[in-house]
């Protein structure tokens, strides 16, 4: 856990997919991911090094997207602790109840000010890592695909970012490494939250509410980015920037689309955050080398692409 508020990260996703056995066999065979369960309608997923049962969910649906995510918070008091200051900021909480998830307890719901839903949960079945915990080996030698550790972070568009922002350090007790504003300093155009001691658990960036620019995945190196470019080359896999470093965060990255169009991205190194972190501001006019600090400039699809 980062700093006392009891979120430990960013424990799930469930993403809307067109075609359910297509997303399956490309979140298993290209991005290297293991089922772990099936139960009504949904596929659960996880990557190698993951302990807990499942970190990606998969739904049939008519459009793609983000149907929600959801932090692993700590324990109980921690989940009824922080619903009562969701509630006090004003969002509607519910409860969704124990095994309406595969492997899981109880859950608390809300909607954040950007539209988006999110869950807080501390119940759910352990599975291991593939390598588990006694004498483990690195890696797993039947590893495949672009074999990522682990879900890392989403990436989500909406209108008032400095709401959005303000609930999550006031009421969630995130910290803040980056933003993004207008030069004059006024508007705030990117928001990049931390928990853990992660460069961001979660960011924002100005845009339509309710929608999903992307969800990043874990990889050690550059190097495991270049091979992630190679196999999805292998795949055919429509690859929208290929490998480069972000100014923000400093990590290295590769964006790709999922069967349905859900933007991927594989994430490598970034910084490590403290409690303390002083946050980094980049301003408005010098975004496409915060993005993409070698090219300098934005592409249209990464601004216009979301589901
Ligand atoms: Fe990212």
């Amino acid at each position: 856990m980062g700093f006392g508020n009891g979120i430990m990260r960013i424990g799930r996703v469930e993403l809307r997919v067109l075609d359910l056995e297509k997303s399956v066999e490309y979140y298993t065979k290209v991005i290297g991911m293991e089922e772990t369960g099936r139960s009504d309608g949904r596929v659960y997923l996880k990557a190698w090094d993951e302990y807990d049962h499942h970190s990606l969910i998969l739904k049939q649906a008519d459009h793609p997207g983000l149907d929600h995510f959801a932090f692993k918070v700590k324990n109980d008091v921690v989940l009824k602790d922080l619903e009562k200051k969701v509630e006090q900021f004003g969002c509607t909480t519910s409860r969704i109840s124990y095994g309406t998830r595969l492997a899981e307890g109880q859950a608390v719901h809300f909607v954040l000010p950007t539209g988006h839903h999110v869950e807080l949960y501390y119940e759910v079945e352990r599975l291991g890592t593939k390598t588990g915990s006694l004498n483990p080996h690195p890696w797993p030698l039947d590893a495949h695909g672009i074999a990522p550790h682990r879900l890392d972070h989403v990436l989500l568009t909406g209108d008032d970012l400095k709401t959005v922002t303000r609930f999550f350090m006031e009421v969630l007790g995130f910290r803040q490494s980056e933003k993004i504003t207008t030069v004059d300093g006024e508007e705030l155009i990117g928001s990049f939250l931390f928990t853990t001691n992660k460069a961001h658990d979660l960011a924002f960036i100005k845009g339509p509410d309710s929608k999903l620019h992307h969800v990043a995945f874990y990889v050690e190196s550059i190097h495991d980015v270049y091979k992630a470019a190679d196999i999805l080359t292998m795949y055919n896999v429509p690859t929208e920037v290929t490998p480069t470093r972000h100014g923000i965060t400093q990590g290295q990255t590769i964006y790709f689309f999922d069967p349905s169009g859900n933007r991927n991205e594989a994430f490598a190194s970034g910084y490590i955050t403290y409690e303390d972190f002083p946050t980094i501001t980049w301003t408005e006019d010098k975004i496409g080398q915060g993005i993409f600090y070698h090219r300098r400039e934005l592409i249209e699809s990464f601004v216009k692409a979301l589901t």
